[in-house]
């Protein structure tokens, strides 16, 4: 057991150094479109936010927040948002945003499993999004953190990509990977998904997690079950081979409408 934990440090200290890499060239990219968002265009996609509605006044937690866009963009619409991330390097532009946009969001330096130490009461709302889950080992101890941080009747939502999309090798649409959590991945990157061509070289490690073990995850832990789907599109042109099919939705070319690539779980702590 401490052995397994020991690996797991290892595996975070490379991802986190990885996560502090990627942010400037983040920051820089199109995908991110900073100078856009600073002149008030939302990051947000249509899916959260129908999922969310009206987020006015509700306290809100933001799990691996990277530089804060997305926080930052619930509290322009009114939520009063704390912002999580390891990356030293997202937390501090995340608090830099925040500053020049006159906001009043929190963000907190740590890895998620460690949030207890530095983090006290509940929440409205826990969010989460798109490309967290496979750096997380372990979903009984995340869905222990999403529940205690859940004031009752607070709802979590996540959308993230799905874990069939992650069997497969990007480039060349191959079965690579388990549907299973059944070890860690390792894996020597390039560029990022936010700007391909980006200099950015270096080591991830990852897990997979199925469905069931998320969602089981979550219902052990005492979560409701509002709202769950799966989408053949992803809001991001942030994979090889794909296609725009419609405005802002874009599928694996040639199995447009096949392949699942995002699910969305809307959960309630009861009251
Ligand atoms: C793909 S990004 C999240 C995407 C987010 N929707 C966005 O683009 O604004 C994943 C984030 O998870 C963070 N992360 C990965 N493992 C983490 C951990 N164990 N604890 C806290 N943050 C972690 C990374 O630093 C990174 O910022």
């Amino acid at each position: 057991m401490s052995n397994k934990k020991e690996k797991n440090t290892e595996y975070f200290e490379a991802n986190q150094a990885h996560w502090n890499k990627c942010v400037l060239p983040h920051a820089k990219s199109d995908f991110y479109d900073v100078e856009g968002f600073k002149k008030g265009k939302t990051s947000l996609n249509s899916i959260e936010l129908a999922a969310l509605g009206d987020v006015k006044g509700q306290s809100m937690l933001h799990l691996q927040c990277h530089f804060g866009q997305d926080s930052l963009a619930w509290t322009r619409m009114g939520a009063k948002v704390t912002g999580v991330d390891f990356s030293s390097t997202a937390i501090e532009l995340a608090r830099e945003l925040n500053t020049e946009l006159a906001l009043d969001a929190e963000f907190i330096c740590t890895n998620v499993y460690d949030l207890k130490k530095h983090l006290k009461g509940q929440f409205d709302i826990v969010f989460t999004s798109y490309g967290v889950l496979g750096w997380l080992p372990d979903m009984d101890r995340w869905a222990e953190l999403v529940a205690h941080y859940l004031k009752p009747g607070g709802i979590f939502y996540i959308v993230e990509f799905h874990p069939t999309y992650y069997m497969i090798d990007f480039d060349n649409l191959q079965l690579t990977y388990p549907y299973f959590n059944i070890e860690v991945f390792k894996e020597e990157v390039e560029g990022s998904y936010a700007d391909r061509d980006a200099d950015i070289t270096g080591v991830e490690y990852f897990w997979q997690h199925s469905l069931s073990e998320i969602i089981t995850a979550l219902l052990k832990n005492g979560l409701q079950l509002e709202q769950f789907d799966e989408f053949p599109y992803s809001p991001y042109n942030c994979f090889p081979n794909m296609v725009e099919t419609s405005k802002g939705k874009y599928e694996v070319k040639d199995h447009e409408g096949n392949i699942p690539l995002m699910f969305e779980l809307k959960m309630k702590k009861p009251l």
